[in-house]
Protein backbone atom coordinates (compact mmCIF):
# COMPACT_ATOMS: atom_id res chain seq x y z
CA UNK A 1 0.00 0.00 0.00
CA UNK A 2 1.85 3.29 -0.71
CA UNK A 3 1.73 5.95 2.32
CA UNK A 4 -0.49 8.86 2.27
CA UNK A 5 2.29 11.76 1.85
CA UNK A 6 0.20 14.28 3.76
CA UNK A 7 2.21 16.28 6.29
CA UNK A 8 3.29 19.49 5.85
CA UNK A 9 5.81 19.50 8.80
CA UNK A 10 7.95 22.75 10.62
CA UNK A 11 10.32 22.47 13.16
CA UNK A 12 10.85 25.31 14.82
CA UNK A 13 14.54 26.13 16.43
CA UNK A 14 17.88 26.20 14.69
CA UNK A 15 20.40 24.17 16.55
CA UNK A 16 21.65 20.55 16.58
CA UNK A 17 18.62 19.34 18.33
CA UNK A 18 16.10 20.26 15.54
CA UNK A 19 19.05 19.34 12.65
CA UNK A 20 18.64 15.72 14.08
CA UNK A 21 15.10 15.87 14.37
CA UNK A 22 14.49 17.03 10.65
CA UNK A 23 17.66 13.70 9.59
CA UNK A 24 15.37 11.83 11.86
CA UNK A 25 12.17 12.41 9.84
CA UNK A 26 12.99 13.34 6.25
CA UNK A 27 12.62 9.80 4.88
CA UNK A 28 9.05 9.05 6.49
CA UNK A 29 6.61 7.96 3.76
CA UNK A 30 4.35 10.67 5.19
CA UNK A 31 6.59 13.98 4.56
CA UNK A 32 5.15 16.08 2.16
CA UNK A 33 6.95 19.27 2.76
CA UNK A 34 9.84 19.94 5.52
CA UNK A 35 10.81 23.05 6.84
CA UNK A 36 13.17 24.26 9.51
CA UNK A 37 12.82 27.64 10.90
CA UNK A 38 14.93 29.58 11.50
CA UNK A 39 17.28 26.86 10.99
CA UNK A 40 21.02 26.95 10.57
CA UNK A 41 23.37 27.19 7.60
CA UNK A 42 23.88 22.89 7.33
CA UNK A 43 20.78 22.05 6.97
CA UNK A 44 19.69 22.78 3.47
CA UNK A 45 20.54 19.32 2.12
CA UNK A 46 18.65 17.78 4.32
CA UNK A 47 15.14 20.69 4.38
CA UNK A 48 14.09 24.07 3.38
CA UNK A 49 15.11 26.87 5.91
CA UNK A 50 13.32 29.19 6.64
CA UNK A 51 16.20 32.05 8.34
CA UNK A 52 13.86 35.05 8.56
CA UNK A 53 11.51 33.07 11.17
CA UNK A 54 13.09 33.12 14.82
CA UNK A 55 11.77 30.54 17.26
CA UNK A 56 11.46 33.05 19.86
CA UNK A 57 9.16 35.53 17.94
CA UNK A 58 5.64 33.33 18.55
CA UNK A 59 3.82 35.55 16.15
CA UNK A 60 6.09 35.51 13.14
CA UNK A 61 6.52 31.58 13.78
CA UNK A 62 2.65 31.44 14.80
CA UNK A 63 2.09 33.63 11.32
CA UNK A 64 4.45 31.23 9.58
CA UNK A 65 3.04 28.59 10.16
CA UNK A 66 -0.57 29.11 9.95
CA UNK A 67 -0.13 31.37 6.41
CA UNK A 68 1.94 28.25 4.77
CA UNK A 69 -0.53 25.96 5.64
CA UNK A 70 1.58 23.70 7.80
CA UNK A 71 -0.57 21.16 9.60
CA UNK A 72 1.85 19.77 11.55
CA UNK A 73 4.50 21.67 13.79
CA UNK A 74 7.40 20.16 15.62
CA UNK A 75 8.88 23.04 18.67
CA UNK A 76 12.11 22.01 19.53
CA UNK A 77 13.70 24.98 22.35
CA UNK A 78 11.59 25.84 25.09
CA UNK A 79 11.06 29.18 24.66
CA UNK A 80 8.53 29.57 22.85
CA UNK A 81 6.77 26.92 24.54
CA UNK A 82 6.58 28.93 27.78
CA UNK A 83 5.49 31.42 25.73
CA UNK A 84 2.48 29.74 24.88
CA UNK A 85 3.34 28.48 21.12
CA UNK A 86 1.25 25.20 21.21
CA UNK A 87 -1.11 26.61 22.53
CA UNK A 88 -2.13 29.03 19.63
CA UNK A 89 -1.08 26.57 17.39
CA UNK A 90 -3.49 24.05 18.92
CA UNK A 91 -6.40 26.54 18.68
CA UNK A 92 -6.05 27.02 15.21
CA UNK A 93 -6.19 23.75 14.26
CA UNK A 94 -2.71 22.69 13.27
CA UNK A 95 -1.20 19.81 15.13
CA UNK A 96 2.01 20.35 17.36
CA UNK A 97 4.40 18.28 18.95
CA UNK A 98 5.58 20.10 22.36
CA UNK A 99 3.44 21.36 25.40
CA UNK A 100 1.08 24.09 26.01
CA UNK A 101 2.00 27.18 28.49
CA UNK A 102 0.95 25.11 31.26
CA UNK A 103 2.68 22.02 30.54
CA UNK A 104 6.20 23.93 29.85
CA UNK A 105 5.99 25.62 33.31
CA UNK A 106 7.87 22.55 34.86
CA UNK A 107 10.75 23.94 33.16
CA UNK A 108 10.28 27.73 32.82
CA UNK A 109 9.98 27.85 36.79
CA UNK A 110 12.60 25.97 39.33
CA UNK A 111 9.73 26.98 41.66
CA UNK A 112 6.65 25.54 40.17
CA UNK A 113 8.63 22.47 39.60
CA UNK A 114 9.49 22.22 42.96
CA UNK A 115 6.08 22.28 44.69
CA UNK A 116 4.78 19.81 41.71
CA UNK A 117 7.38 17.64 43.22
CA UNK A 118 6.13 18.17 46.89
CA UNK A 119 2.98 18.00 45.85
CA UNK A 120 3.08 14.72 43.90
CA UNK A 121 5.79 13.04 46.12
CA UNK A 122 8.37 12.80 43.30
CA UNK A 123 11.67 12.27 44.91
CA UNK A 124 14.12 15.37 44.39
CA UNK A 125 16.28 17.49 46.60
CA UNK A 126 14.62 18.89 49.48
CA UNK A 127 15.06 22.69 49.18
CA UNK A 128 12.78 25.80 49.46
CA UNK A 129 11.59 28.67 47.38
CA UNK A 130 12.37 32.57 48.02
CA UNK A 131 11.68 36.13 46.44
CA UNK A 132 13.01 37.65 50.11
CA UNK A 133 16.93 37.97 50.31
CA UNK A 134 16.86 37.99 54.02
CA UNK A 135 14.86 34.99 54.45
CA UNK A 136 16.83 33.13 51.79
CA UNK A 137 20.05 33.49 53.80
CA UNK A 138 18.52 32.40 56.96
CA UNK A 139 17.60 29.33 55.51
CA UNK A 140 21.48 29.01 53.38
CA UNK A 141 22.56 29.28 56.85
CA UNK A 142 20.41 27.08 58.87
CA UNK A 143 19.86 24.47 56.84
CA UNK A 144 21.14 20.78 57.48
CA UNK A 145 23.06 20.35 54.06
CA UNK A 146 25.50 21.30 51.67
CA UNK A 147 22.88 23.95 49.02
CA UNK A 148 22.78 24.01 45.86
CA UNK A 149 21.05 27.99 44.58
CA UNK A 150 19.11 27.98 41.25
CA UNK A 151 17.43 30.96 39.35
CA UNK A 152 13.89 29.85 39.24
CA UNK A 153 13.39 30.78 35.43
CA UNK A 154 14.98 30.19 31.87
CA UNK A 155 18.27 30.71 32.47
CA UNK A 156 19.88 28.95 29.04
CA UNK A 157 21.36 25.98 31.32
CA UNK A 158 23.57 28.63 33.05
CA UNK A 159 21.08 29.49 36.25
CA UNK A 160 22.47 27.10 38.84
CA UNK A 161 25.20 27.58 41.01
CA UNK A 162 27.02 25.50 43.12
CA UNK A 163 28.84 27.27 46.18
CA UNK A 164 31.69 25.59 48.03
CA UNK A 165 30.87 27.12 51.25
CA UNK A 166 27.80 28.82 53.27
CA UNK A 167 29.53 32.20 51.82
CA UNK A 168 29.46 31.78 48.54
CA UNK A 169 25.55 30.56 48.28
CA UNK A 170 24.82 33.40 50.42
CA UNK A 171 26.72 36.16 47.79
CA UNK A 172 24.90 33.55 45.05
CA UNK A 173 21.36 34.28 46.46
CA UNK A 174 22.29 38.21 46.63
CA UNK A 175 23.83 38.17 43.00
CA UNK A 176 20.09 36.88 41.82
CA UNK A 177 17.88 38.67 44.24
CA UNK A 178 19.12 42.04 44.57
CA UNK A 179 22.10 42.00 42.20
CA UNK A 180 20.01 41.23 38.60
CA UNK A 181 21.99 38.39 37.89
CA UNK A 182 19.52 35.97 35.36
CA UNK A 183 17.56 39.41 35.38
CA UNK A 184 13.95 38.48 35.39
CA UNK A 185 14.89 34.96 35.69
CA UNK A 186 16.67 35.35 38.99
CA UNK A 187 14.10 37.08 40.69
CA UNK A 188 12.82 33.63 42.60
CA UNK A 189 15.30 31.57 43.52
CA UNK A 190 15.80 28.16 44.90
CA UNK A 191 17.65 26.92 47.44
CA UNK A 192 18.29 23.04 47.70
CA UNK A 193 19.95 20.44 48.99
CA UNK A 194 22.85 19.48 46.75
CA UNK A 195 22.71 16.09 45.71
CA UNK A 196 25.44 13.16 45.02
CA UNK A 197 25.45 10.60 42.69
CA UNK A 198 25.53 10.46 38.59
CA UNK A 199 23.62 11.85 36.32
CA UNK A 200 21.77 10.53 33.31
CA UNK A 201 19.33 12.11 31.01
CA UNK A 202 15.84 10.46 30.91
CA UNK A 203 13.53 11.50 27.65
CA UNK A 204 9.96 10.75 27.93
CA UNK A 205 7.65 11.17 24.76
CA UNK A 206 4.42 11.56 26.19
CA UNK A 207 1.13 12.00 25.43
CA UNK A 208 -1.49 12.43 28.35
CA UNK A 209 -1.28 9.13 30.53
CA UNK A 210 1.01 7.17 27.80
CA UNK A 211 4.71 7.37 27.06
CA UNK A 212 7.33 6.20 25.36
CA UNK A 213 10.88 6.10 27.31
CA UNK A 214 13.61 6.45 25.28
CA UNK A 215 17.18 5.30 26.31
CA UNK A 216 18.59 6.71 28.65
CA UNK A 217 21.63 9.34 27.98
CA UNK A 218 24.58 10.96 29.53
CA UNK A 219 25.72 14.68 28.71
CA UNK A 220 29.30 15.56 29.70
CA UNK A 221 28.73 19.37 30.82
CA UNK A 222 32.06 20.92 31.83
CA UNK A 223 34.14 21.86 28.75
CA UNK A 224 37.34 20.65 29.77
CA UNK A 225 38.21 16.56 30.15
CA UNK A 226 38.22 14.85 33.03
CA UNK A 227 34.87 17.20 33.51
CA UNK A 228 36.72 20.32 34.05
CA UNK A 229 36.10 23.94 33.25
CA UNK A 230 33.16 26.00 33.13
CA UNK A 231 29.52 24.89 32.62
CA UNK A 232 28.54 24.36 28.59
CA UNK A 233 25.56 23.58 26.93
CA UNK A 234 26.78 20.13 26.35
CA UNK A 235 29.66 18.95 24.74
CA UNK A 236 29.24 15.33 23.87
CA UNK A 237 26.58 12.36 25.20
CA UNK A 238 25.68 9.11 24.54
CA UNK A 239 22.96 6.40 24.56
CA UNK A 240 22.45 3.98 26.40
CA UNK A 241 23.94 5.02 29.44
CA UNK A 242 24.91 1.86 31.89
CA UNK A 243 24.56 3.87 34.66
CA UNK A 244 20.63 3.92 34.60
CA UNK A 245 20.50 0.08 35.06
CA UNK A 246 17.33 -1.99 34.70
CA UNK A 247 16.95 -1.19 38.31
CA UNK A 248 16.92 2.00 38.08
CA UNK A 249 14.86 2.50 35.21
CA UNK A 250 12.26 0.30 37.30
CA UNK A 251 12.56 2.86 39.63
CA UNK A 252 12.03 5.47 37.43
CA UNK A 253 9.11 4.49 36.18
CA UNK A 254 7.87 3.70 39.15
CA UNK A 255 8.73 6.84 41.27
CA UNK A 256 8.66 9.71 39.06
CA UNK A 257 7.80 8.50 35.56
CA UNK A 258 3.82 7.51 36.89
CA UNK A 259 3.17 10.01 39.65
CA UNK A 260 4.51 13.02 37.30
CA UNK A 261 2.02 11.61 34.81
CA UNK A 262 -0.91 11.37 37.30
CA UNK A 263 0.18 14.77 38.71
CA UNK A 264 0.33 16.42 35.43
CA UNK A 265 -3.38 14.75 34.35
CA UNK A 266 -4.73 16.34 38.19
CA UNK A 267 -3.84 19.40 37.40
CA UNK A 268 -5.59 19.34 34.23
CA UNK A 269 -2.22 19.54 31.53
CA UNK A 270 -2.74 17.27 28.53
CA UNK A 271 1.24 17.07 28.27
CA UNK A 272 1.99 16.11 24.24
CA UNK A 273 5.84 16.37 23.63
CA UNK A 274 9.12 15.68 25.24
CA UNK A 275 9.58 15.85 28.72
CA UNK A 276 12.97 15.43 29.89
CA UNK A 277 13.89 14.44 33.23
CA UNK A 278 17.26 14.78 34.67
CA UNK A 279 17.94 12.29 37.59
CA UNK A 280 20.41 12.27 40.13
CA UNK A 281 21.22 8.42 41.27
CA UNK A 282 22.00 8.68 44.71
CA UNK A 283 22.40 6.20 47.66
CA UNK A 284 18.64 6.79 48.62
CA UNK A 285 17.26 5.98 44.39
CA UNK A 286 16.99 8.09 42.14
CA UNK A 287 16.03 11.93 42.74
CA UNK A 288 14.72 14.66 40.23
CA UNK A 289 17.46 17.38 39.38
CA UNK A 290 15.02 19.03 36.55
CA UNK A 291 12.71 19.07 34.28
CA UNK A 292 12.80 19.88 30.79
CA UNK A 293 10.08 20.17 28.73
CA UNK A 294 11.98 19.64 25.05
CA UNK A 295 14.40 17.18 23.79
CA UNK A 296 18.02 17.74 25.53
CA UNK A 297 20.80 19.04 23.35
CA UNK A 298 23.30 17.78 22.32
CA UNK A 299 21.14 14.29 23.93
CA UNK A 300 18.63 14.51 21.25
CA UNK A 301 21.58 13.74 18.60
CA UNK A 302 21.76 10.24 20.09
CA UNK A 303 18.37 9.85 20.65
CA UNK A 304 17.00 10.01 17.15
CA UNK A 305 19.15 7.33 15.21
CA UNK A 306 17.92 5.09 17.92
CA UNK A 307 14.20 5.34 17.01
CA UNK A 308 14.15 2.69 14.69
CA UNK A 309 10.06 3.23 13.68
CA UNK A 310 8.65 6.27 11.62
CA UNK A 311 9.85 9.24 14.14
CA UNK A 312 7.56 11.47 12.48
CA UNK A 313 4.33 9.21 13.07
CA UNK A 314 5.63 8.57 16.25
CA UNK A 315 5.63 12.86 16.93
CA UNK A 316 2.26 13.06 15.14
CA UNK A 317 0.54 10.11 16.81
CA UNK A 318 1.76 12.14 19.89
CA UNK A 319 0.15 15.49 19.19
CA UNK A 320 -2.94 14.02 18.03
CA UNK A 321 -3.18 12.58 21.60
CA UNK A 322 -3.45 9.11 20.27
CA UNK A 323 0.13 7.41 21.06
CA UNK A 324 0.16 3.92 20.08
CA UNK A 325 3.35 2.23 22.17
CA UNK A 326 3.00 -0.68 20.30
CA UNK A 327 4.39 0.65 16.76
CA UNK A 328 7.27 2.01 18.32
CA UNK A 329 10.51 0.49 17.91
CA UNK A 330 13.74 1.74 19.19
CA UNK A 331 16.63 -0.15 17.87
CA UNK A 332 19.63 -1.76 20.20
CA UNK A 333 22.75 -0.91 20.12
CA UNK A 334 24.81 2.64 20.76
CA UNK A 335 25.22 5.97 19.64
CA UNK A 336 27.32 9.19 20.63
CA UNK A 337 27.88 12.73 19.78
CA UNK A 338 31.21 14.24 19.86
CA UNK A 339 30.15 18.63 19.88
CA UNK A 340 32.96 20.89 17.97
CA UNK A 341 33.00 24.10 19.74
CA UNK A 342 34.21 27.60 18.65
CA UNK A 343 37.42 29.44 20.19
CA UNK A 344 36.49 30.71 23.49
CA UNK A 345 33.51 28.65 23.83
CA UNK A 346 31.80 29.03 26.47
CA UNK A 347 33.23 31.87 26.93
CA UNK A 348 33.11 35.27 24.65
CA UNK A 349 33.89 33.02 21.26
CA UNK A 350 35.06 33.31 17.14
CA UNK A 351 32.81 33.81 14.62
CA UNK A 352 32.92 33.59 11.25
CA UNK A 353 35.71 30.99 10.32
CA UNK A 354 34.89 28.96 7.24
CA UNK A 355 34.24 25.26 8.04
CA UNK A 356 35.59 22.45 5.93
CA UNK A 357 33.45 19.52 5.43
CA UNK A 358 33.86 16.20 4.02
CA UNK A 359 31.65 15.68 0.91
CA UNK A 360 28.31 13.85 1.62
CA UNK A 361 29.23 10.57 -0.33
CA UNK A 362 32.56 10.90 1.77
CA UNK A 363 30.89 10.35 4.89
CA UNK A 364 30.66 6.65 6.25
CA UNK A 365 27.27 4.62 7.05
CA UNK A 366 26.12 5.12 10.36
CA UNK A 367 28.10 8.40 10.39
CA UNK A 368 26.11 11.84 11.10
CA UNK A 369 27.43 15.86 11.00
CA UNK A 370 24.75 17.49 12.73
CA UNK A 371 24.79 21.27 12.38
CA UNK A 372 24.25 23.49 15.37
CA UNK A 373 26.30 27.11 15.01
CA UNK A 374 26.69 27.36 11.53
CA UNK A 375 25.49 29.82 8.81
CA UNK A 376 25.87 30.03 4.85
CA UNK A 377 27.87 33.18 4.41
CA UNK A 378 28.55 33.17 0.24
CA UNK A 379 28.24 29.79 -0.11
CA UNK A 380 30.47 28.77 2.36
CA UNK A 381 29.46 27.19 5.89
CA UNK A 382 30.87 29.42 8.30
CA UNK A 383 31.12 29.78 12.23
CA UNK A 384 28.67 31.43 13.86
CA UNK A 385 27.83 29.76 17.49
CA UNK A 386 29.69 28.26 20.25
CA UNK A 387 28.54 24.82 19.67
CA UNK A 388 29.20 24.82 15.77
CA UNK A 389 28.45 20.94 14.93
CA UNK A 390 27.91 17.54 16.72
CA UNK A 391 29.64 14.51 15.12
CA UNK A 392 27.41 11.40 15.71
CA UNK A 393 28.31 7.61 15.25
CA UNK A 394 25.86 4.92 16.07
CA UNK A 395 27.47 1.33 16.26
CA UNK A 396 26.80 -2.01 18.31
CA UNK A 397 28.93 -0.95 21.09
CA UNK A 398 29.78 2.27 22.73
CA UNK A 399 33.31 2.25 21.71
CA UNK A 400 32.34 2.02 18.12
CA UNK A 401 30.28 4.22 18.01
CA UNK A 402 32.53 6.56 19.43
CA UNK A 403 35.13 5.28 17.22
CA UNK A 404 32.78 6.78 14.56
CA UNK A 405 32.08 10.14 15.92
CA UNK A 406 35.87 11.05 16.34
CA UNK A 407 36.86 9.68 13.14
CA UNK A 408 34.40 12.42 11.37
CA UNK A 409 35.73 15.00 14.22
CA UNK A 410 38.74 14.08 11.80
CA UNK A 411 37.33 14.67 8.82
CA UNK A 412 36.26 18.15 9.64
CA UNK A 413 38.07 21.63 10.75
CA UNK A 414 37.86 25.46 10.96
CA UNK A 415 40.39 27.77 12.64
CA UNK A 416 40.15 27.65 16.16
CA UNK A 417 37.85 24.29 17.00
CA UNK A 418 37.87 21.76 19.94
CA UNK A 419 36.11 19.54 21.50
CA UNK A 420 36.55 16.95 24.00
CA UNK A 421 38.49 13.84 23.60
CA UNK A 422 37.14 11.60 26.19
CA UNK A 423 33.27 11.49 25.69
CA UNK A 424 31.79 8.09 27.52
CA UNK A 425 34.48 7.75 29.46
CA UNK A 426 32.62 6.77 33.05
CA UNK A 427 30.65 4.08 30.97
CA UNK A 428 34.37 2.71 28.80
CA UNK A 429 35.77 2.92 32.55
CA UNK A 430 33.26 0.62 33.29
CA UNK A 431 33.16 -1.82 30.83
CA UNK A 432 36.98 -2.16 31.25
P1 LIG B 1 19.62 22.29 36.32
O1 LIG B 1 19.59 23.50 35.44
O2 LIG B 1 18.67 22.32 37.45
O3 LIG B 1 19.64 21.03 35.56
O4 LIG B 1 21.09 22.24 36.93
C1 LIG B 1 22.22 22.21 36.12
C2 LIG B 1 23.25 21.27 36.72
O5 LIG B 1 23.55 21.66 38.07
C3 LIG B 1 22.74 19.86 36.83
O6 LIG B 1 22.91 19.14 35.64
C4 LIG B 1 23.59 19.32 37.97
O7 LIG B 1 24.88 18.96 37.49
C5 LIG B 1 23.74 20.51 38.86
N1 LIG B 1 22.73 20.48 39.93
C6 LIG B 1 21.52 21.04 39.92
N2 LIG B 1 20.85 20.80 41.06
C7 LIG B 1 21.66 20.07 41.84
C8 LIG B 1 21.56 19.52 43.15
N3 LIG B 1 20.47 19.70 43.91
N4 LIG B 1 22.62 18.82 43.63
C9 LIG B 1 23.74 18.66 42.89
N5 LIG B 1 23.89 19.16 41.66
C10 LIG B 1 22.87 19.86 41.12
N1 LIG C 1 22.05 18.99 27.49
C1 LIG C 1 21.28 19.51 28.55
C2 LIG C 1 20.03 20.15 28.14
O1 LIG C 1 19.64 20.14 27.00
O2 LIG C 1 19.37 20.74 29.00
Amino acid sequence: MEEKKDLKVLVVGGGGREHAIVKAIKGSGRLQKLVCAPGNGGMGSDCEVEASVSADDVDAVFNYAVNNGFNFVIVGPEAPLSMGLADRLRAAGVAVYGPGKDGAVLEASKAYSKSFMKKYSIPTAQGMSFTDFSEAKKYIEEAPFDVVIKASGLAAGKGVVIPSDRAEAVAAARDMLEGGAFGKSGSEIVVEEKMLGEEASIMLMVCGNDYVMLPASQDHKRVGEGDKGPNTGGMGAYAPAAVATAQVLEDVRKNIVEPVLKGLQSEGIDYRGTLYVGIMITDAGAKVVEFNVRFGDPECQVLMPLIESDALELMYDIALGKLDTSKVKIGGGYAAVVVMCAEGYPGKYRKGMKIELPKDCDIPQNSWIVHAGTKLVDGNISVSGGRVLGLVGKDSTLSGALAKAYALAGKVDFDGAHFRRDIGHRQLAREK
